[in-house]
């Protein structure tokens, strides 16, 4: 499986099995098929509601000798609940009970949006924290003590802009080595990949299939269905693979992590095979046409009337 390395030298596996919505009960399953199948990389946040499933299934291929934990990359995310100093410590340990693991190899703060403790999504703006209050650079402080306590071996963030990305590089002690990000060719986001390949920061691709089975509340009546495109669909024929196949090789001929999520074994494989497509140079000349600047997971969530976050302070546009 191809990889990419950190700066220390640690390779994270470049294809990783998505878990946002699997169901608990689907999740079991398919985290141990997809080992079975050779997956090396599961990416899992505390807020998806399956990480004790998933640990489930960990637990259960260490005992039997199918995988040994070195050759394992986990990844989890912390909840926005516990951006305060004090609860980031605790988020991770209970992460790591889920899991039934003593490290995680990557641990990310999953949104630059602070709620308050007892929040797990807000409904009204007294739930929510202003990054004013509760910087992220606090939350990073919690972050960088969890790498020197040796309970995580990277630390990075998700969702955050390049001027994010950079107000945490000027303080950091230890700066963030990932940031996990919506990309696919309908948001290719070419300045951050050029601002993180310049600080050898690495990227994850998330939703990289167009997030398809995104919940009604967060789909719009226009959007385009990315797994549909007649470009990709045509590139796909041309190279005697299927649309999903393209999308994710393109991810990875970009050199950025990406990490599709299904619970089918069907599906879980041809993913892991989009690891030996090749796409010539015209593919992806034409999938770089594709740019449309659409994110289906716009975050409008934290966007709660009367808050302290809008759409505009997310993603800093
Ligand atoms: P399922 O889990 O039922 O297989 P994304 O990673 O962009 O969020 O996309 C995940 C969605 O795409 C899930 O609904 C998943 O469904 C579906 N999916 C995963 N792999 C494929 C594939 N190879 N072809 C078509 N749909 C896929």
């Amino acid at each position: 499986m191809h990889s990419l390395a950190f700066a220390n030298g640690d390779r994270i596996p470049a294809l990783g099995l998505g878990t946002w919505q699997a169901a608990p009960g689907d999740v079991y399953r398919a985290v141990k098929t997809a080992l079975q199948l050779g997956y090396r990389h599961i990416d899992c946040a505390f807020i998806y509601g399956n990480e004790a499933e998933i640990g489930r299934a960990l637990a259960e291929a260490l005992a039997d000798g199918l995988v040994q934990r070195e050759e394992l990359w986990i990844t989890s995310k912390l909840w926005n609940n516990s951006h305060a100093l004090g609860h980031v410590r605790p988020a991770l340990q209970k992460t790591l009970a889920s899991l039934q693991l003593d490290y995680l190899d990557l641990y990310l703060i999953h949104w630059p949006v602070a709620l308050k403790p007892d929040v797990m999504i807000p409904r009204a703006a007294h739930e929510l924290i202003s990054l004013d209050v509760l910087p992220l650079a606090v939350t990073w402080q919690g972050m960088e003590a969890l790498l020197e306590a040796g309970l995580c071996r990277h630390i990075g963030v998700s969702n955050c802009s390049v001027p994010k990305l950079q107000g945490l590089l000027q303080n950091a002690q230890h700066k963030p080595e990932m940031n996990q990000i919506e990309l696919h060719p309908y948001l290719q986001q070419p300045a951050m990949l050029e601002f993180c390949r310049a600080h050898g920061i690495l990227l994850t691709a998330y939703s990289p299939l167009g997030s398809p089975q995104r919940p009604a509340g967060l789909r719009s009546e226009d959007e385009p269905v990315l797994l549909q495109d007649p470009t990709v669909a045509a590139i796909a024929a041309r190279r005697g693979v299927s649309s999903a196949q393209v999308l994710l090789a393109w991810a990875l001929q970009r050199r950025t992590v990406v990490i599709p999520k299904s619970v089918h074994a069907e599906r879980l494989a041809q993913n892991l095979a989009a690891a030996e497509v090749t796409l010539a140079d015209e593919d992806m000349q034409q999938l770089a046409g594709l740019d449309r600047q659409r994110r289906y997971v716009t975050g409008s969530f934290w966007a709660v009337p009367g808050g302290p976050y809008t759409l505009a302070s997310l993603w800093d546009t």
